[in-house]
């Protein structure tokens, strides 16, 4: 059964019995519009935690941009009925006011240094203040054993890992596997808003970096080739805008120009489908 919970009292109440009871507490904290993404890292939970809380708060202060915060999918009644049908044990949807009781909750972030100023940092500026703010704010609230992120939003979970590092939170941060579409591309609540015929062309993101992954391993060209050459592929002569395209450290994400050290790499990159701003990333 799937307990729902608006506020934090209710939810603590329900929470303090399980723990009560010894049960362990995984959570999935989400903006809604729920996928399989979504599902899959509920069902990690699931099978690591006796208990599993997933949240339904859609973060105004995460968007930079006012339109995408508008035009962000809100499918809450659907939502719950995916929740009940994955076997999530508990549902907390939040109003804003129990997020954010006053404004200075709203500023209490973790600066998480360069690693914020880089990729979806320099294109999406307070982005990662915003996410980092929820983020603190719905882990003091839940107090999870475990938390579940997915790694196609790669840079943010590296900025959760180090912020609950950094304030010492008796909590796991976890990375799932980027759960994809047929034709690869990564699942989204922002691919609602594609036509059929946008999500067939953007499965050239994922075939992007699969190729680059592939170049490199190779070792014929370099990374600026790379990048170059990818560039140049996923604006597909001027149609679409790409924010970067950048091949990184997986640990740092500083940009490298060659593998001095053997050292494991991600590749990131941000395309804009129209008006839809999707990101991806590989691991090599
Ligand atoms: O990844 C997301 O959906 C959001 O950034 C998160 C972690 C739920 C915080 O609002």
């Amino acid at each position: 059964m799937l307990n729902i919970y608006h506020s934090i009292i209710d939810l603590n109440e329900y929470l303090d019995k399980a723990r009560l009871a010894g049960k362990s507490i995984g959570f999935v904290p989400t903006m809604g519009a729920l996928h399989a993404g979504h599902i899959s890292l509920i069902e990690e939970s699931s099978r690591q935690c006796d208990v599993t809380v997933c949240s339904i708060f859609v973060n105004p202060t995460q968007f930079n941009d006012p339109s995408d915060y508008t035009k962000y999918p809100r499918n809450i009644e659907s939502d719950k009925i995916i929740l009940e049908n994955t076997g999530c044990s508990c549902l907390f949807v939040p109003d804003a006011k129990e997020i954010y009781p006053d404004e200075s909750f709203k500023h209490i972030t973790f600066d998480p240094g360069p690693i914020g100023m880089i990729l979806d940092g320099a294109h999406r500026p307070g982005h990662f203040a915003g996410m980092a703010a929820v983020v603190k704010r719905l882990l003091d609230i839940v107090v999870p054993d475990k938390a579940f992120f997915g790694q196609k939003d790669y840079q943010q979970y590296l900025i959760v890992k180090m912020m609950t590092a950094y304030y010492q939170m008796p909590v796991e941060i976890l990375k799932c596997p980027t759960v994809r579409e047929k034709n690869g591309l990564a699942m989204s609540s922002r691919n609602q808003r594609l036509s059929p015929d946008e999500r067939e062309q953007a499965a050239m993101i994922y075939k992007t970096l699969t190729w680059a992954a592939h170049e490199i391993s190779a070792g014929n060209l370099s990374f600026e080739t790379i990048e170059k050459q990818a560039m140049f592929d996923l604006m597909a002569n001027g149609k679409y805008n790409v924010d970067y395209f950048d091949i990184c450290s997986a640990e740092t994400l500083e940009k490298l120009n060659f593998n001095k050290n053997n050292e494991p790499l991600a590749i990131l990159t941000a395309v804009w489908i129209r008006d839809v701003r999707l990101i991806d990333n590989i691991l090599v």
